[in-house]
C-alpha cells in the first residue's frame, strides 16, 4: 500500500513540476558597473521564479565583501591596483561560488543569481569554467546603461542606504560611489556579442529596457527569464487591488458561482467611485473577471474596464457553490487534503491555488509593462497577485488576508513594494479561513504517508468518498 502511494506521489510530483523543469541547474550571472540596476533586476527575477514555482536565491557578492571586510572605508578598495582588496573580493567570489553550488546541488535550488559586477573576462571564465566542472548551465543578464540621470537615481535611491554608507550622507555617497564606478571602468570588458561572447547565452540590457540583444537561448527557463526582463519596466506607478463587492453568495457563506452583487457589494462599488475621485486616479485602468460580481463592482465606476477570464476566481469543482460545512460533510477527505497543503491542493475537477498562479502569470506580465491599474477580482486571485507583489511563499500565499470592500495599494519602491490598505467603510461579512492548527488537521489513514508536506498535493487525484 505504501509503495502504491509513494509511486503515486512521485510520478505527480514529477508530472507537476515537469513544465518548468531545467534538465540542469542555472547559474544567472549579472554583468554591469556599480549601479545599473543589477540588484534590482536580480531580486525582482528570482521573486517572479520562486512564484512560477523555480526554487531560486540570489547570491549578492556585496553581501560577501562586508562579511569580509567589516567597514568599508572608500572607493579606494576597488581600484584595479588595489592587490591586496583584489585577492580579497577574488576570494569572496568563490565563496560566493561554493554557496551557489550547494545550494543548486544540495539544497534543491533550480537556478541560483550571482548578482556581481563580472566585469572581466577573466572573472566569467572562471565562472564558466564553475559552471562546466558542475554541470550547470549559465546565462548572462548583462545591463549597460550610459544615462547619468537614470545612474544617479540610482544611486541615490539605494546605494544612500547602503550598508557600506552608514552615515548615509548623499553628497559623499555620491562622490564615493561616482568614484567607485570609474574603478570599474578602467577594466570593464562588456560582452562582446559579434566575436569572443558569441557562443555564450546571454541578454544585454541597453538603458533600463530601451533596446536588448539576446543571444544564444538554451532552453525554456531561460526564454522565460528573456520574456521576464523584457516586460518589466521602471516607470513609477501603483497597483490597486481589490475584491469585488460581497456578493449573495458571500452573504450564504458559498464559494464560487457567480451570484450578484448584496445591497452591501452594491454600496462598496459606490464607495469604490468615490474613492478613485478622491484619489484623483484618472489615467487609471480598470480590469475585471467575467463574473457578474467583478463587472457589477466596475459598472459603477463610470469608466471603461476591460474584462479578463483568467482573472475569475478559482474553480472549486464538485465544491463549487457550496457551504464550507457543506463541503467537510459531503466530502471530509477532501477537506482534510485542503487543510494538509492549501497551495498544491486541487478541487476535484477544479483548480489548486498552484494552478491560479499558472493561469495569472499573463495578468502580471501585463500589470508589469502598465502604468496605473486598479484590479477588481476575487479572494484566491488577489492573493496570488499579492503574494507575487510581496514575495510570498507558496505556503503563506493561501492564507494572505485580502478583506472585502479594501483596497490596497501597491507602489514599487526600491528593491520592495510599499502597501497601503484603504477599508472604504462599507460591512461586509469575512470570507477568510485562518489556517487550521496542526493539532486540528485531520489524518486520513491513507494520507498519513511520512512525506514531506510539499509532496502531500500529489494527491489531490484521489477519489473522494461521501
Ligand atoms: C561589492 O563588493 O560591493 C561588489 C563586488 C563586485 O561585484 O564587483
Amino acid at each position: 500500500m505504501l509503495m502504491h502511494y509513494s509511486m503515486y506521489v512521485c510520478l505527480c510530483f514529477c508530472s507537476a513540476w515537469a513544465s518548468y523543469m531545467t534538465n540542469s541547474p542555472t547559474v544567472i550571472v549579472m554583468i554591469g558597473l556599480p549601479a545599473r540596476g543589477k540588484t534590482y533586476m536580480s531580486k525582482k527575477l528570482t521573486r517572479y521564479l520562486n512564484w512560477i514555482g523555480v526554487p531560486t536565491k540570489v547570491f549578492n557578492l556585496g553581501v560577501y565583501r562586508r562579511e569580509a571586510v567589516k567597514a568599508y572605508k572608500s572607493y579606494d578598495f576597488f581600484r584595479h591596483d588595489n592587490k591586496e582588496a583584489m585577492e580579497i573580493r577574488k576570494q569572496c567570489a568563490l565563496v560566493a561560488l561554493e554557496d551557489v553550488k550547494g545550494y543548486l546541488t544540495e539544497e534543491g535550488g533550480q537556478i541560483a543569481v550571482f548578482d556581481a559586477t563580472n566585469t572581466t573576462r577573466e572573472r566569467r571564465d572562471l565562472i564558466l569554467d564553475f559552471g562546466k566542472e558542475n554541470a550547470f548551465k549559465v546565462f548572462f543578464v548583462e545591463s549597460v546603461c550610459d544615462d547619468p540621470e537614470v545612474i544617479a537615481a540610482n544611486i541615490l535611491e539605494v546605494k544612500v542606504s547602503s550598508p557600506d554608507y552608514p552615515e548615509r550622507h548623499r553628497e559623499r555617497v555620491m562622490d564615493d560611489f561616482l568614484k567607485r564606478i570609474e574603478c570599474y571602468k578602467v577594466t570593464y570588458q562588456p560582452l562582446d556579442p559579434d566575436d569572443y561572447d558569441k557562443d555564450l547565452s546571454f541578454i544585454k540590457v541597453e538603458n533600463v529596457g530601451r533596446r536588448f540583444l539576446v543571444n544564444r537561448v538554451q532552453d525554456y527557463i531561460q526564454s522565460k527569464i528573456v520574456y521576464y526582463l523584457m516586460n518589466i519596466q521602471v516607470h513609477s506607478h501603483s497597483l490597486y487591488l481589490c475584491r469585488h463587492g460581497e456578493s449573495n453568495h458571500n452573504m450564504e457563506g458559498r464559494i464560487g458561482g457567480d451570484s450578484e452583487l448584496s445591497p452591501g457589494g452594491k454600496q462598496f462599488a459606490h464607495a469604490l467611485h468615490s474613492f478613485i475621485e478622491e484619489h484623483k486616479l484618472s489615467d487609471l485602468k480598470v480590469w475585471t473577471s467575467q463574473l457578474r460580481r467583478t463587472i457589477q463592482t466596475a459598472e459603477e465606476l463610470i469608466v471603461p474596464y476591460e474584462q479578463w477570464k483568467i482573472l475569475n476566481e478559482i474553480d472549486a469543482g464538485v465544491c463549487e457553490e457550496m457551504t464550507y460545512d457543506m463541503i467537510q460533510k459531503s466530502f471530509p477527505e477532501e477537506f482534510a487534503l485542503r487543510d494538509q497543503d492549501k497551495y498544491h491542493y486541487r478541487y476535484p475537477g477544479g483548480e489548486s491555488y498552484q494552478d491560479l498562479v499558472q493561469r495569472l502569470e499573463p495578468v502580471i506580465m501585463e500589470l508589469e509593462r502598465q502604468g496605473n491599474v486598479l484590479v477588481i477580482c476575487h479572494q484566491a486571485v488577489m492573493r496570488c497577485l499579492l503574494a507575487y507583489f510581496l514575495d510570498k511563499s507558496a505556503d503563506d500565499l493561501p492564507y494572505l488576508k485580502c478583506p472585502l470592500h479594501t483596497v490596497l495599494k501597491l507602489t514599487p519602491v526600491a528593491y520592495g513594494c510599499k502597501v497601503e490598505m484603504f477599508y472604504l467603510n462599507v460591512k461586509a461579512v469575512n470570507t477568510h479561513r485562518d489556517r487550521p492548527l496542526v493539532s486540528n488537521i485531520a489524518c486520513y489513514p491513507q494520507l498519513c504517508l511520512s512525506l514531506p508536506q510539499h509532496q502531500l498535493f500529489v494527491l489531490h487525484g484521489l477519489p473522494f468518498s461521501s
